[in-house]
């Protein structure tokens, strides 16, 4: 009966813990949005004097065309809720290949700058970064998530581990331990209940044999022991 009553619940709780430490894992390694700011660029790149088409990308990605952004020295800034934002994303470990490129017809596009964007490069507390390249370009990003993610990666990185790999590897232990524990209560609670029972039923019986022995002296007749 024990066995019915205990096994939904020890395996309820086992899930509900893991699914809580599953939880907190994803949220740790989930992508923080990266937006831009402001930026300024220094120069075009165009032979003729047309005006020029500046977008980010990151290798593998869709390029964001900014289309306010059409004369040299002059500061345009966003707000972040413009309709091509965000930029990108960025997670904890790994860069990104990233680059502000103006389109051209005929020849290849144009770089500004190509560079390793990395959460951990926003370490200021605001939760902005300056990119700046004499010459070319100064945009400056927006990302307060970047500045948890970037500490963390600086915190793990100590390891000589793949982050990633760690936090599942730790998770899989703690799993491993909260089932182990549990069983082992389990088991040992449910040997218990037994041993107590028996103890229980013996006292009961042995209980039983004095009552029978009371009632024999009082009748003065033999003992009943054939009996029972
Ligand atoms: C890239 O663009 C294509 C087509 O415009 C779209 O289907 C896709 O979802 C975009 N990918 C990302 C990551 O935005
Ligand atoms: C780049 O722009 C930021 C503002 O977003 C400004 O504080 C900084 O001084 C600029 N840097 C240069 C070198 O122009
Ligand atoms: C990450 O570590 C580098 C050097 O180890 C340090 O200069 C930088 O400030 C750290 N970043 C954060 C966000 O803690």
């Amino acid at each position: 009966m024990i066995r019915r009553l205990f096994r939904p619940r020890v395996s309820c709780v086992l899930l509900l813990l893991c699914s809580i430490v599953l939880s907190y894992s994803t949220a740790v390694v989930s992508a923080a949005v990266v937006t831009l700011d402001s930026i300024e660029i220094f120069r075009t790149h165009e032979w003729f004097p047309s005006k020029p088409t500046v977008y980010f990308q990151c290798k593998g990605e869709n390029m964001t065309v900014l289309p306010d952004v059409k004369e040299k020295h002059v500061f345009y800034s966003f707000k972040g809720e413009e309709s091509w934002q965000p930029l990108t994303e960025l997670q904890d470990i790994k860069c990104k290949r990233c680059g502000f490129y103006e389109k051209d017809t005929f020849v290849p596009n144009d770089v500004f700058d190509e560079w390793e964007f990395c959460a951990s490069d926003f370490m200021r507390s605001d939760g902005r970064y300056i990119h700046y390249k004499e010459k070319e370009l100064n945009a400056t990003f927006l990302c307060p998530e970047c500045v948890r993610l970037g500490g963390a990666s600086n915190h793990s990185s100590k390891s000589n581990n793949s982050p990633k790999e760690m936090h599942w590897a730790v998770i899989l232990v703690i799993c491993a331990l909260v089932s182990v524990v549990f069983i082992a209560g389990f088991v040992t609670a449910y040997k218990y209940w037994q041993k107590r029972k028996k103890q229980q039923e013996q006292a009961r019986f042995l209980k039983l044999f004095e009552e029978g022995d009371d009632i024999e002296d009082e009748l003065g007749i033999g003992p009943l022991s054939h009996i029972v």
